[in-house]
């Protein structure tokens, strides 16, 4: 994989039962990129996110991470069996606990990539600070007896901790509501704290799964605002879902057109605009959609 290539996905395949959501699909996603996916309802779209981001472990194929320096092996990071030495070793133990509970989601995070849910997950009944100090649980020092003792070391890592959240609670704009409950926030709002939450984990990649949904025009504008702030300013690449093709048209540099579980084209805006085959595959669903 070349440097300037922080995520590569080769020939995915991702079977539910009888049902093929994904039958052969490959990306490469540019270092520093907004990159954009997508494809009318049902094309895989999430079910690709799914699988990068280690919620599903992806029937086929290979999806390869840049990040933090090194190369990791989504499918085989997941697929590492329990071995004898996990138990002697306390990180690798946790480690694999953490799988259990959670599947590989943490793993591929600590790994460098974070990500936002369609269907907005957050922990409604904890503040929103409270949010995000749990997305820094794999960041600060944890240790029960540190905590016990409340060492100096222990109480600068929590006040780093909220140092860290209150930082992006300003960038997104949420400083206001930073007691208020998750569940009671608009959901615009909502939206922006699950950006808030990844960025909390300090990724490098920041997967976003239909990040204008339900949006106004306004909010939406202030959204693609946002986004270009968190590439140009954070050095992060950025990975798009979105229906919203003004939005994706306006802040893509490289675009990827799914349909029913295959790469249909990929290129610049300018370029799948005027694509043909693009034009075909949504004309099923809304043919103003593209215009
Ligand atoms: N867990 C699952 N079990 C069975 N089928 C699934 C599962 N997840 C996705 N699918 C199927 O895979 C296909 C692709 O779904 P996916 O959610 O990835 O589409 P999408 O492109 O994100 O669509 P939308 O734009 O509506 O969000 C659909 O046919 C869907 O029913
Ligand atoms: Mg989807």
């Amino acid at each position: 994989m070349s440097d300037d290539v922080i995520l590569s996905v080769d020939n995915l395949m991702m079977q539910f039962g009888g049902i093929k959501a994904l039958s052969d699909v490959s990306i490469k996603v540019k270092r520093n990129d907004i990159f954009a996916l997508i494809g009318p309802n049902g094309a895989g779209k999430t079910t690709v996110f799914n699988c990068l981001t280690g919620f599903y472990k992806a029937s086929g194929g290979k999806i390869e991470l840049n990040l933090r320096g090194s190369h990791t092996n989504v499918i085989q990071l997941l697929g590492e069996r329990f071995q004898f030495a996990d138990f002697l070793s306390p990180k690798r133990f946790a480690s694999r606990l953490y799988y259990k509970m959670f599947g590989g989601t943490h793993l591929v995070n600590r790994a460098g990539l974070a990500r936002t849910f369609q269907n907005i997950r957050l922990f409604k009944e904890m503040s929103v600070v409270e949010n995000l100090l749990v997305a820094q649980h794999m960041w600060v020092n944890r240790n029960l007896l540190a905590g016990v003792l409340n060492t100096k070391a222990y109480r600068q890592a929590e006040s780093d901790a909220l140092d860290h959240a209150f930082y992006w609670l300003e960038v997104v704009d949420l400083v206001d509501c930073a007691n208020r409950l998750a569940g009671e926030l608009s959901y615009g709002q909502q939206r922006r704290l699950e950006i808030a939450r990844a960025m909390c984990t300090r990724p490098q990649i920041i997967c976003l799964d239909e990040p204008a949904a339900g949006l106004n025009p306004q909010e939406t504008e202030a959204l693609s605002k946002m986004i270009r702030v968190l590439r140009d300013e954070h050095d992060l690449t950025v990975v798009l879902i979105e229906h919203d093709m003004g939005m994706v048209m306006s802040i893509s540099d490289h675009i990827v057109v799914l349909d029913h579980g295959n790469v249909i084209a990929e290129g610049a805006p300018q370029e799948i605009r005027h694509n043909p085959t693009v034009i075909a595959a949504y004309l099923g669903a809304d043919e103003e959609e593209l215009v």
